[in-house]
């Protein structure tokens, strides 16, 4: 970006970065503009955390969202289609008040594919009068429509001093791709303008991780290899992937899940304590974690690194018999929709404590959660002790459990038994959990960047993903079948066996 807006750009979101926060008073008036906004996201998740926002006041009276789609659609379609559809999932009590909510949405026809210049002056006009709003462009569109919709803002003279823009993952499929896209992004709008999104940072026991580890005296000093055996970083997830094969084929678990979600909660449980809790402190520590990722490359990945693919087992049908559009091929038969990896921080503190990673689908809970195993005590006077545990769990319930070691009531020998000190979120807090979008919504109307991915952060993390990914490539050998509904193939299991660990759920 190269105009003198530049400056003014980044003054404005900077103001606009000590603006309420989420959880603050209403945002500022903005326009928010969703491309992709009749799509699949934005009907499931954006549309109703805008609503729960509005209904808690967080919203500006005059704030409007504008869904942007080949849909050919009148305002009055669209209002009528999220009545039909979104309606149901939400909690509306207050006519008065939803039909407020309806009427803060427009719709506008644009195709990406076309020289489709009435529908950029459509928008144009829409917006016109309104500049000094914040003005967000969402773009829960695929990719590769990322550049072209920012080039079509600019030349269309949508790009205002206050306006920001957010990307949904993927960010890419590659170190290169995703530097391409940052490339075309940044070249309309300032890095401090861009917010990209990785939905597992909205979500409330992430955050609350932070609060764990800098806002409680006694984690810090036992934070380190001297008190701490590993950590297992687990997202479960029992759904396959019917409808989605035209995606996964091309994404796999490493991209779809690792390469963002399972790294984001790796930097949060390894990074430093920041100086401050403000945007660029934090980030800088999360981006320090990730340049300090042992290389996994070459004859080193069969070794850390283990690839999964579900078969049929009982009703659940496999990978390749998942409903889809084309029949299977090459690429379904060698996608991993399970991936297991032994990775390491080459740091101070972490020196020699792995950190397993693990995601599959079709497994037989959903769970993700992180878990920090300590070491044994240095030397034990009871029997049958067991070491320490730490577990967040972010879903399905969120909440946080110490498994200590305790004497079992009796009054004969001492016999030992681990049980958990524990909270629930849900028991303890009766507020509203809000969805991981309502959270990050707020926070870019309100512009505060703190819990999106910078652009050094994803391409560190695709950096160390794609030696993986090329050793995979190279290798002729398919992914381990494991039956749906299971934890995984064998290998997974032989990954931490090797060294006397096992998966937490094996021990329980
Ligand atoms: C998405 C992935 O980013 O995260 C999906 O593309 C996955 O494949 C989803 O199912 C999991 O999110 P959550 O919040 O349900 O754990």
């Amino acid at each position: 970006m190269s105009t003198a807006s530049t400056t003014e750009a980044a003054e404005a979101v900077e103001a606009a970065g000590t603006a309420a926060p989420a959880t603050g008073p209403a945002a500022h008036t903005a326009d928010l503009v969703v491309f992709g906004g009749t799509g699949d996201l934005s009907m499931r998740k954006l549309i109703p955390a805008l609503y729960h926002s509005d209904r808690e006041g967080r919203l500006s009276p005059e704030t409007r969202v504008i869904a942007m789609s080949r849909g050919g659609l009148t305002d009055a379609d669209f209002r009528g289609k999220v009545d039909a559809e979104v309606r149901d999932q939400l909690p509306v009590t207050d006519e008065g008040q939803w039909q407020h909510f309806l009427a803060r949405l427009h719709h506008v026809s644009v195709d990406v594919g076309r020289d489709d210049s009435s529908g950029w002056s459509a928008l144009a006009e829409l917006l016109a009068g309104h500049e000094a709003r914040d003005r967000v462009f969402y773009l829960a569109s695929p990719p590769r429509t990322f550049g072209p919709f920012c080039r079509e803002l600019e030349r269309a003279g949508l790009v205002t001093p206050r306006s920001r823009v957010v990307l949904e993952k993927p960010l890419g499929h590659d170190l290169t791709s995703a530097q391409r896209i940052n490339d075309e992004v940044g070249a309309i709008f300032d890095e401090r303008q861009i917010f990209r999104i990785d939905h597992y940072l909205g979500k409330e026991t992430v955050q609350n991780l932070l609060v764990l580890r800098f806002a409680n005296a006694f984690l810090e000093p036992i934070w380190n290899s001297l008190w701490i055996d590993h950590v297992q970083i687990t997202a479960a997830e029992t759904v396959g992937t019917p409808g989605r094969r035209g995606y996964y084929d091309h994404a796999g678990a490493l991209r779809d899940m690792v390469q963002n979600h399972l790294l984001q909660l790796l930097t949060l449980t390894a990074m430093e304590p920041p100086a401050r809790n403000d945007r660029e402190a934090i980030r800088d520590e999360k981006v320090k974690v990730l340049q300090a990722l042992r290389p996994i490359a070459g004859g080193e990945v069969d070794r850390f690194t283990v690839r999964g693919q579900y078969t049929e087992a009982g009703d659940l049908v496999g990978y390749l018999d998942e409903p889809a559009s084309t029949p299977p091929n090459e690429a379904s038969r060698r996608v991993e929709t399970f991936t297991a990896i032994r990775a390491e921080v080459k740091n101070w503190r972490w020196a020699g404590v792995p950190f397993y990673l693990r995601t599959g689908k079709r497994m037989p809970y959903r769970r993700s959660e992180i878990v920090v195993q300590f070491k044994d005590v240095p030397h034990s006077i009871f029997p049958g002790g067991a070491p320490n545990r730490l577990v967040l769990r972010l879903q399905p319930e969120e909440g946080i459990e110490l498994h200590i070691m305790a004497k079992e009531p009796g009054a004969g020998e001492t016999t030992l038994k681990p049980v958990p000190l524990s909270l629930s979120f849900g028991k303890t807090f009766t507020a509203r959990v809000p969805e991981a979008y309502e959270r990050l919504l707020m926070d870019v109307l309100a512009g505060n960047p703190t819990l999106f991915m910078r652009r050094d952060e994803v391409e560190a993390a695709w950096r160390w993903i794609d030696p993986i990914l090329e050793a995979w490539q190279a290798d002729p050998a398919l992914p381990e079948p494991y039956p749906a509904g299971t934890t995984g193939p064998a290998g997974a299991h032989e990954l931490l066996g090797r060294s006397g660990r096992a998966w937490h759920e094996e021990e329980m």
